[in-house]
């Protein structure tokens, strides 16, 4: 049997993916303790607070218990490859979370660890964060049918999984506002499907019919380009004037952190349309839904 993993949204079917989404729903109105007596263990080789915290949580709420491995702390520093150490976790461990600065790092780790392994961030995607995010919206519209989504800014690790989740829901529209210097660097490796469309200057009528407004950080935490980028695309910053000629039952979702004053004004953070705050606590019970369908 091939064990579960979420590296990559490309590793759920349409139905994983719904069934993820209805498992948060359920769990959100009844905590089940389906990881009473497990044991997962959290790598953050970068810095995180949402993604950290929800989860140490979420596994506390199903019954399970979480430990912060510091790979400072261990023998991976000394003498022991990072292979052998991933196949001793698994001595120990039943799942594990990991956070890093290379996708290919999350592969080797799954093939020596060989156990359900979730991609907490890469440099390549951000998995957990798109099935919340599409948890927040199907429980905001309450489906997500014919929705609009238009994306300001890089072409980024978040945006990936937004691609791979638009493959899988060809119901929703994504249209991605950058810079054609950025499009052409990145496309290449971004996969593309019919629902994605790409635009390099503001197109207000687009604007005024999306459902979604969103936004990312300019720079990653994996990106060393921070000065060119932030220039590049100050355009599409997401700020008041932008903000009025959304619809009236438009939100601004942004996965968080935000970089105020580059990608995001502090007046859209707050603004009525927002839903930022519901975003991120949204990642506790959309965690709580991907556990339960790791079934560890
Ligand atoms: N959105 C998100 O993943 O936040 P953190 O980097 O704080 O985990
Ligand atoms: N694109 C951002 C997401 C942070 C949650 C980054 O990788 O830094």
């Amino acid at each position: 049997m091939t064990i579960k993993k979420l590296l990559d949204i490309s590793d759920l079917s349409r139905t994983d993916f719904d069934t993820i989404l209805n498992n948060s729903k359920t769990i959100k109105e009844n905590n089940i303790e389906i990881l009473k007596n497990k044991s997962i263990g959290l790598i953050f080789e970068k810095y995180s607070t949402r993604t950290r915290i929800s989860f140490h949580v979420g596994i506390k709420q199903l019954g399970g218990h979480s430990i912060d491995l510091r790979f400072e702390e261990l023998n991976i520093q000394r003498v022991e490859s990072f292979e052998d150490t991933f196949e001793i976790f698994g001595c120990y461990l039943d799942a594990l979370i990991f956070r890093t600065s290379s996708h290919d790092k999350l592969i080797n780790a799954y093939n020596y660890f060989k156990k359900p392994l979730i991609n907490a961030l890469s440099d390549k995607s951000h998995p957990c964060q798109i099935i919340s995010d599409f948890y927040t919206i199907k429980n905001h519209f309450s489906s997500l049918e014919n929705i609009s989504i238009s994306w300001f800014g890089d072409i980024n690790n978040v945006l990936y999984s937004y691609f791979e989740a638009a493959k899988l829901y060809p119901e929703i529209k994504i249209n991605v506002f950058t810079d054609e210097s950025i499009y052409k660097k990145k496309i290449n490796n971004f996969p593309i499907s019919h629902n994605i469309r790409f635009h390099f200057d503001l197109d207000k009528e687009i604007i005024s019919k999306s459902d979604c407004i969103m936004t990312d950080v300019f720079t990653s935490m994996n990106d060393d380009d921070h000065l060119a980028k932030n220039k590049i695309l100050s355009k599409f910053q997401i700020n008041n004037e932008i903000m009025s000629i959304t619809k009236s039952n438009a939100i601004f979702m942004h996965c968080l952190p935000a970089n105020i004053g580059s990608e995001v004004t502090r007046e859209v953070l707050n603004h009525p349309k927002s839903v930022t705050l519901i975003q991120a606590h949204n990642r506790l019970i959309a965690q709580k839904g991907i556990l339960k369908w790791l079934n560890i």
